[in-house]
């Protein structure tokens, strides 16, 4: 499974664009910031590649931005940061929950879908083959955020976190569903945009720490999207100073 590797310090980044907004107003706040991401790269390339996040936090997100106009879903690739060993039928499925909210709604060729194939039994090799569907630099990237300060399948102290010479890889998670596949620092570190979304209070401790934390990513492994967009709503905000909290929807 993962291999632990040494947890390098991370270079500084850029503070982050933290948008706070009330509850009621995340998924509108959400699906106009991904919206807005995609648009403004399409307006100059010829495709956009999109990694969606899983969980249960971005399905409002992603419903609400398959009502949006303006898009051409048929020019963005759309990949996963990370996938459940379980089948894609499956209620615990990233895939499934996406397919829903969003890939069922809108035009996004299927050719075009890349979903992560964890269910088979070689995870490391389905890791692999994953790693090889990426592209060099995602243009976006949208990730969670858990209790834990863990986003993508990054955990705290797992050996994922440090590593920086393979771009997907097999984790066990201390969370069930345990088997996973995950994307890795270098991918997140080295996609073009990255978009963080959190909602509800449970959140709030380990945003504060991601965001104004100085412990080592290693201990909160969404530190890695520090340099991100934010979007929060006012619960999940309600750790970090008053002046971010403010944030520029406030
Ligand atoms: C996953 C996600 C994970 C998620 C957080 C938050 O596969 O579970 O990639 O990183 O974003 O666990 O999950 P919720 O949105 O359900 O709170």
């Amino acid at each position: 499974m993962d291999r632990s590797v040494s947890v390098e310090a991370e270079p500084p980044v850029a503070p982050a664009s933290v948008h706070v907004v009330p509850p009621e107003c995340f998924a509108e706040a959400g699906a106009r910031v991904v919206a807005g991401e995609i648009r403004g790269r399409l307006e100059t390339r010829a495709s956009c590649s999109v990694a969606l996040a899983g969980g249960s936090t971005p399905r409002p997100v992603y419903r609400r931005l398959a009502e949006l106009e303006g898009i051409d879903w048929s020019r963005v690739e759309v990949f996963f940061g990370d996938e459940r060993a379980v089948p894609p039928t499956d209620p615990d499925s990233n895939v499934r929950m996406a397919r829903e909210a969003l890939l069922a709604r809108v035009p996004v060729p299927e050719h075009r879908q890349h979903r992560i194939p964890a269910e088979g039994a070689d995870l490391e090799e389905a890791a692999r083959a994953y790693a090889r569907s990426l592209p060099a630099a995602l243009d976006l990237l949208l990730l969670g955020i858990g209790e834990d300060g863990h986003t993508a399948s990054l955990f705290p102290g797992s050996g994922a976190v440090g590593d920086r010479e393979r771009r997907v890889v097999a984790v066990e998670a201390p969370a069930s569903p345990a088997r996973r596949i995950t994307i890795t620092p270098p991918v997140i570190q080295e996609a073009r945009s990255v978009v963080v979304l959190a909602s509800g209070e449970r959140k709030a401790s380990a945003v504060a720490e991601a965001l104004e934390g100085a412990g080592p990513v290693e201990g909160c492994p969404a530190r890695l999207a520090r340099g991100g967009r934010w979007v929060l709503d006012a619960a999940a905000a309600a750790e970090l100073e008053a002046t971010r909290r403010a944030g520029e929807d406030g």
